[in-house]
């Protein structure tokens, strides 16, 4: 399927706008009022992030109390791993920290672990960003996903130019170690899990992407790029971060047959992340439960990670935008997912509105903090698996 909008894309008419099949999605999906939703959710007193040694008495509060705690702990005592991306540059304001942890355990640096932001140049290491984060998650007993390692698509800059003019495999290698190795000691045991390899398949289809490490290193690249890392911190959880498949049959089996090749080959891949950015805003039910056994059934672990549902033309689009955050925790949670994070969390700061065009509010929280029902939503599908029921 070749549009007009996938075109421009892929010719970098619209640079930022780069998940291509989005763009065709986006075209029969409407604008809708971003109205605020009453919603009974996240306590908004003051900062609560609950050691571990406050585990049992979280659990014993969400499960007797559950209008008394706060979703991040609702996520702790269902032993879930709900986050978010985050970014630097708002780390200052008092309203996006408080929110943030409130709601959240986890955080993923949205940009500033990327290649192009963290090593532009072969000299030049912008550690600053990343280590605000880091720092910030250490503080506040959050646990950190690296996103990402490696990532090249041809119109987003993912990539620097530097590392795209190389084109002798030896030295290609050379840097990728020096890269992944650098990055991944600077923050060992700070950062417990990390997607390698991401969008690693075409965007519309069921191949791999014909990036510039596949083009340059040959098919085999995925499975070195996760050997490389393995090597550079063993102790991480190593991730391949896929976008799309939720709605691209294709690419979904396209998915599992390049992770059940790694499986098989000995690759040390830990797990496989469904990005979820659900630009058409709804998903088929089903989808995601049966992609995820598939995928655990090979022996890796499952997570939604960048999760986003933007409002449609639904006469109630709130009320739908949750029954969709609601539908696809739930099919995640139960197929053992323990991970769900989402791609920012207030309406305020989202790559949608770049993407899509504003007012689209496809996040848990209104642009003034204000908790919509997508946050009831995530809290109810929760609170219904605490213990890990
Ligand atoms: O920081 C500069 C700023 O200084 C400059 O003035 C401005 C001008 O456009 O650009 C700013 O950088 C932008 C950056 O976002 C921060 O806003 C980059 O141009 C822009 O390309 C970058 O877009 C990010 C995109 O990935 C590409 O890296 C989005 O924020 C980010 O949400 C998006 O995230 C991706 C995941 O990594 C992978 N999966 C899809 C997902 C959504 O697109």
């Amino acid at each position: 399927m070749r549009t007009a909008a996938l075109e421009a894309a892929e010719a970098g008419v619209r640079p930022r706008r780069f998940v291509a099949i989005a763009s065709a999605l986006a075209a029969v999906v409407g604008l809708a009022a971003a109205s605020l939703a009453a919603c009974s959710g996240a306590a908004e007193t003051g900062r609560v992030a609950p050691p571990a040694s406050q585990t049992t008495t979280t659990r014993a509060s969400c499960t007797h109390r559950p209008d008394a705690c706060t979703t991040r702990q609702a996520a702790d005592a269902a032993g879930v791993t709900l986050g978010t991306a985050v970014a630097a540059s708002h780390l200052d304001q008092a309203d996006y920290r408080r929110t943030l942890l409130e709601t959240f355990n986890s955080i993923t640096p949205e940009n500033e672990l990327k290649w192009s932001s963290i090593h532009p140049t072969p000299d030049t290491w912008n550690f600053g960003p990343a280590d605000q984060i880091v720092d910030f998650a250490q503080a506040n007993d959050l646990q950190v996903k690296g996103h990402n390692l490696i990532w090249d698509q041809k119109v987003i800059g993912s990539t620097p130019d530097w590392v795209l003019r190389i084109d002798d495999p030896a030295e290609l290698r050379r840097v990728i170690r020096d890269h992944i190795t650098t990055v991944m000691h600077r923050y060992r045991g700070k950062v417990d899990r990390w997607d390698v390899v991401n969008e690693p398949l075409d965007t519309v289809g069921s191949g791999l992407y014909d990036n510039h490490f596949r083009h340059v290193l040959g098919d085999d690249y995925v499975a070195e790029m996760f050997r490389i890392a393995h090597e550079a911190d063993p102790e991480a959880h190593l991730f391949l971060n896929e976008a799309a498949v939720e709605y691209q049959p294709a690419k979904a089996g396209a998915l599992i047959a390049l992770v059940k090749r790694l499986v098989d080959e000995g690759t040390p891949i830990d797990g496989v992340g469904v990005q979820g950015h659900l630009i058409s805003g709804s998903v088929e039910p089903g989808v995601l439960r049966t992609l995820f056994d598939e995928l655990r059934s090979l022996g890796v672990a499952v997570a939604i990670t960048e999760l986003d549902i933007p409002t449609s033309s639904d006469a109630r689009p709130l009320d739908a935008q949750a029954t969709v955050y609601g539908q696809v925790l739930a099919e995640c949670l139960d197929a053992s997912c323990r991970e769900v994070t989402t791609w920012g969390f207030t309406d305020r700061y989202t790559w949608i509105d770049d993407f899509l065009g504003p007012g689209r509010a496809p996040l848990p929280f209104d642009r003034s903090y204000r908790p919509k029902s997508a946050l009831n939503a995530i809290r109810d599908e929760l609170l219904l698996h605490q213990n890990g029921n």
